[in-house]
């Protein structure tokens, strides 16, 4: 059974006026080397037409089974790995993926396309080269038994107040500007969910 987030979605429009229009790439993977297994599934499903440039999800495809093996073969830092569930590659260490055979991808979607992928999959949101508007919404999924009953208190609290948690499903933030005056929660009224939806929250317990 699995618990999902509630980090809400994006409409993007292209600003190529912008000065950091181009923004350059940042490769991440939103797990910790010390949690080097499968832990957390990331999902986006697409709402408008999304094509080879309008921005978007770009993957190294085949980099999540390298992970673990990515962390054995090299001596960490001092003060060790970043602890928290984020690694930012450099363009050395990707590298090293790249020799292994993983190769950068950016999966064309149509309306309704759902992409899930492993949190360990180096990953980052390229920059639109056109103008096309870009909607997608996203959501992450663990097993429920991660949840916490604190942090399913905390989850459901946010639910109801309308608040955007982040990206993981657990252990996830609370952003300040949710609280912020401008914040527009709830705008169509509150939402009507199904038991299923309720169970993934962790508003009904599943049987
Ligand atoms: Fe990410």
């Amino acid at each position: 059974m699995a618990g999902f987030s509630i980090n809400g979605g994006t409409l993007a429009f292209p600003t190529p006026e912008e000065a950091n229009h181009g923004k350059a790439p940042w490769p991440h993977s939103d797990q910790s080397a010390y949690r080097p297994w499968p832990h957390c599934i990331q999902g986006l499903l697409n709402l408008l037409p999304n094509g080879p440039d309008d921005g978007g999800l770009a993957v190294l495809n085949g980099s999540a089974p390298l992970f673990e093996q990515y962390f054995k073969e090299h001596t960490q830092p001092d003060g060790g790995w970043i602890k928290r569930d984020l690694f930012d590659w450099t363009d050395e260490q990707l590298q090293w993926f790249k020799d292994r055979g993983c190769e950068w991808m950016k999966p064309n979607m149509e309306p309704g396309d759902f992409i899930l992928w492993d949190s360990r999959a180096v990953h980052y949101g390229a920059a639109p080269l056109g103008t096309n508007k870009r909607m997608a919404i996203y959501t992450c999924y663990k097993p429920i038994e991660f949840l916490s009953e604190e942090q399913r208190e905390r989850k459901v609290e946010a639910f109801k107040r309308g608040y955007m948690t982040s990206h993981d499903p657990t252990d996830f933030v609370l952003k300040e500007e949710q609280m912020a005056e401008w914040n527009i929660l709830h705008p169509y009224g509150k939402p009507s969910i199904n038991k299923e939806t309720q169970q993934a929250i962790g508003m009904v317990p599943y049987e």
